[in-house]
């Protein structure tokens, strides 16, 4: 790892531009899930602890360069107060002075930086404006890292940067669940499209020993197989896609799974009547829902072989139950496995959370990460351009 962490600074009376990942789901005015904000509490702790004044920079929404009202992150700020137990200024619009007045112990953070048109632009003028706010740069938002903005990427060179702690946890883990990991590896990529993970499947073929292909992409595998899958939601079109997939991992010796019994009803709805068939043997007019119980024991059994998981999507239609079967029984097996030390299990991206959350397993995996498209995109072994701003600084 050739990046520094905040152990590697000297902070006593600097200035510390923090880029935090605050894009938090927000209902009626409030902060509905502060899972990202608890994150990034041990960072402007420790900040604080080494002497340092933390200057909170993040986005919410996409306002495309524009002063959106609704897109304030001020309503972020009871949230961020309450889990950091303590005031935090906001500054609305002069950020100098706002920063040239805080005294030591104070938290800053700053609006929305995607009102300014040179944030995504990645403008230089932008990236040297929030430079010389501060003496220290510390990027905290590794599910912000896949972008190449001003605030994650252009003012780290501006700046003798770092990682902050969860940046730092989410590097560490990643790292142990493919960059360097304990073998086998095992892989579940569910979700509804192909279409969507194309590039996540031909990497992961490359590098994981066994790839279980969930929810309805694995319909479009399945057709691919000559099988009919009824009414199901499937991309015909990929057919041949699948195939070369199927094909390339054939040489590569990663072992496909997919599934051999799946749960089908008429119509997709909570509490459909449903019915569990051998995957050849889809009645007409139906749709697979989830993976069946003989399939979730074939995961099961590949998870007990593996000494690595990693995971994003859900096996089936989670979202309706009873169709999160297969996904909370496969991540319920996981955890137990994570508990007894068998196993190192990370997850992350869109809906893995949510899926992992409803299993009840979200504290025994090893990481949980709550990025959505970095997460994804590392996943496919492409370069995180926040990340590698903080390896060449
Ligand atoms: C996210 O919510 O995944 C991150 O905050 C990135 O947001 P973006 O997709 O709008 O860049």
């Amino acid at each position: 790892m050739s990046w520094k962490t905040l152990d590697d600074m000297d902070l006593d009376g600097k200035i510390v531009l923090t880029r935090v990942d605050i894009n938090v789901p927000v209902h009626d005015g409030k902060v509905s899930d502060d899972t990202r904000i608890q994150r990034i509490v041990p960072t402007i702790r420790d900040i604080l602890s080494k002497g340092g004044k933390p200057v909170l920079v993040a986005h919410f929404g996409r306002p495309k360069g524009k002063v959106v009202p609704e897109m304030s992150l001020e309503v972020t700020r009871p949230a961020l107060e309450a889990a950091l137990g303590k005031s935090v200024g906001f500054a609305r619009e002069d950020f100098k002075q706002a920063v040239d007045a805080m005294a030591s112990g104070d938290v800053l953070l700053l609006e929305n930086i995607r009102f300014f048109p040179g944030e995504e632009k990645n403008d230089p003028a932008l990236a040297q404006d929030l430079a010389d706010l501060a003496d220290v740069y510390c990027n905290d938002a590794f599910s912000a890292a896949h972008r190449a903005h001003a605030s994650t990427e252009g003012v780290a060179h501006l700046l003798p940067s770092c990682a902050g702690r969860s940046m730092e946890a989410e590097l560490r883990a990643l790292d142990a669940a493919l960059g360097d990991p304990a073998r086998p590896v095992v892989a579940v990529v569910g979700g509804a499209k192909v279409s969507t993970k194309l590039d996540l499947l031909s990497h992961l073929i490359e590098k994981v020993d066994m790839l279980v292909i969930g929810g309805g992409m694995a319909n479009t595998f399945l057709a691919a197989d000559g099988l009919d899958v009824a009414k199901s939601l499937c991309e015909h079109d990929l057919a041949g896609t699948a195939r070369e997939i199927m094909a390339k991992a054939g040489t590569t010796g990663c072992e496909i799974i997919l599934p051999s019994d799946v749960v089908v009803a008429e119509e997709f709805a909570a509490g459909a009547d449903h019915t569990t068939v051998a995957a050849t043997a889809v009645p007409s007019g139906t749709m697979i829902l989830d993976a069946g119980a003989d399939t979730v024991a074939r995961i099961t059994d590949a998870f007990e072989k593996a000494r690595t998981l990693i995971w994003n999507g859900p096996l089936g239609a989670f979202e309706i139950p009873p169709f999160d079967h297969a996904t909370v029984a496969a991540a319920q097996a996981a955890a137990r496995l994570t508990e007894a030390g068998k196993l190192v299990s990370v997850a992350g991206g869109g809906d893995t959370v949510s899926a992992l959350n409803q299993a009840h397993v979200a504290e025994q995996f090893t990481y949980i990460s709550t990025a959505g498209g970095a997460f994804l995109e590392w996943m496919e072994g492409k370069t995180l351009p926040g990340v590698a701003a903080l390896h060449a600084s």
